[in-house]
């Protein structure tokens, strides 16, 4: 006997306080769950859904709800794995959105495969990986990433766009420009089967120093980044949080030199063109004290000062009355403005 799975489901008023890692009280009008994404269309049309706004979700791991959600939120459920294209050096796989991403990172080094390993641990779907252009430890999705299949809500049809319709960059892309218009189903990933281990990040040969590990495979250094990782950042289980909250911003190499001058301490990193550069925000906001600091249930980790927490109940609006406190205060002392990283749900930067 079969037990079989429904194709979607629509929640009226559903919470939404284990479906956004800062654990932020909010709700959707309605939740839609849909596990086979080829129905897309169909319920798109649905009377209930046509004409409500929209907004996918993953796994809530970079937003800030600021407010209830109206209309419907879309989660992709369809969490298959294929691989498409075994050649001698590399296979070709297509996950779906809603495979867990760290999920795929294991799944690909069981299998051989490598390329994803400095990314481990990252949390969320692999639907919205493409989005910010995830990245870590010296390694950003766009490497790897072949194609990405959505529907398009502007023309209303199925595209499928190669890499460079990406238009990838620095937690940037396409579907970041264009929030909503690209419904994202799958994602496929080249990936070599040797490749050129990436260890240069600080940290990374330390850590497989200290574990012992001589001559490493990419596991060893899928290893050391989640060693890193639980490390330095607050676990969202334990403590409601969304990851850097701010973006490092990239600002011209004159501007950096003249701030070099006043804070030659300042940590700063090659960005991706020559006459650019990246800066620490997290360095800045340490630097204005803070890290650690708590009102009411609104914080900065005590661990690392990118990170916003939720020590309990703050709501959206507070997180968000905190960031911006915190960036004005990177301005004055710096003369540097910096943007959230995650996106606002219900306001406005
Ligand atoms: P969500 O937060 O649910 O959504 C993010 C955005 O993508 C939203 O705009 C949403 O509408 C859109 N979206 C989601 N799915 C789809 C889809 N299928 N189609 C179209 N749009 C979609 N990020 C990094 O890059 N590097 C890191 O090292 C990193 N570390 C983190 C550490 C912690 C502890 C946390 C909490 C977050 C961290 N992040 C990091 C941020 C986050 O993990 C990534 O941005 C992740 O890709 C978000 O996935 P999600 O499924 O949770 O997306
Ligand atoms: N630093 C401080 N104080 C802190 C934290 C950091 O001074 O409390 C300084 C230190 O000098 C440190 C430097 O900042 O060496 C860099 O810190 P880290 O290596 O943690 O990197 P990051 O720039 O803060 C970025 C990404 C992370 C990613 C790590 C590792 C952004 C916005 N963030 O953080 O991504 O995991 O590098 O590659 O680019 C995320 O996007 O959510 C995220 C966690």
């Amino acid at each position: 006997m079969s037990t079989a799975m429904p194709a979607w489901s629509l929640t009226e008023n559903a919470s939404l306080k284990a479906l956004n890692t800062f654990h932020v009280d909010a709700s959707a009008e309605q939740l839609l769950e849909l596990h086979e994404p080829s129905l897309l269309p169909d319920v798109l049309a649905l009377p209930q859904v046509a004409g409500t706004p929209l907004l996918v979700l993953g796994s809530g791991s970079n937003v800030l709800l600021a407010d209830n959600v109206p209309g419907t939120v879309l989660v992709f459920a369809n969490r298959t794995i294929e691989e498409l294209e075994h050649r001698a050096d590399h296979t070709v796989v297509r996950a779906g959105a809603g495979v867990n991403w760290h999920g795929l990172v294991m799944w690909s080094l069981q299998n051989g495969l490598s390329g994803l390993e400095n990314l481990a641990l990252i949390p969320g779907t692999v639907g919205a990986s493409p989005i910010q252009n995830i990245g870590a430890y010296g390694v950003q999705v766009d490497e790897f990433i072949q194609a990405v299949d959505a529907w398009d809500r502007a023309t209303n049809q199925w595209v499928r766009l190669d890499n460079e319709a990406c238009a990838f960059g620095y937690r940037d892309s396409v579907f970041k420009r264009e929030p909503d218009r690209y419904l994202i189903t799958s994602v496929e990933l080249r990936l070599p089967l040797l490749h050129d281990l990436r260890l240069g990040y600080a940290g990374i040969a330390e850590e497989m120093q200290a574990m012992g590990v001589e001559l490493p495979v990419a596991a060893d250094v899928a290893n050391a980044v989640i060693a890193i990782r639980r490390r330095k950042l607050p676990d969202p289980d334990v403590l409601g949080n969304a990851g850097s909250f701010f973006k490092n911003p990239v600002l011209p190499l004159e501007q950096v030199e003249v701030l070099l001058q006043q804070f030659p301490d300042l940590p700063v990193y090659p960005a991706d063109r020559d006459d650019r550069r990246k800066l620490s925000a997290g360095w800045m906001i340490e630097a204005c004290g803070w890290k650690g600091f708590r009102e009411g249930d609104a914080g900065v980790s005590a661990q690392h000062a990118l990170v916003l927490v939720n020590h309990g109940s703050a709501s959206g609006a507070e997180l968000l009355a905190l960031a911006r406190r915190i960036s004005a205060s990177v301005l004055e002392k710096f003369g540097v403005p910096i943007e959230p990283e995650p996106r606002l749900i219900g306001a406005q930067w």
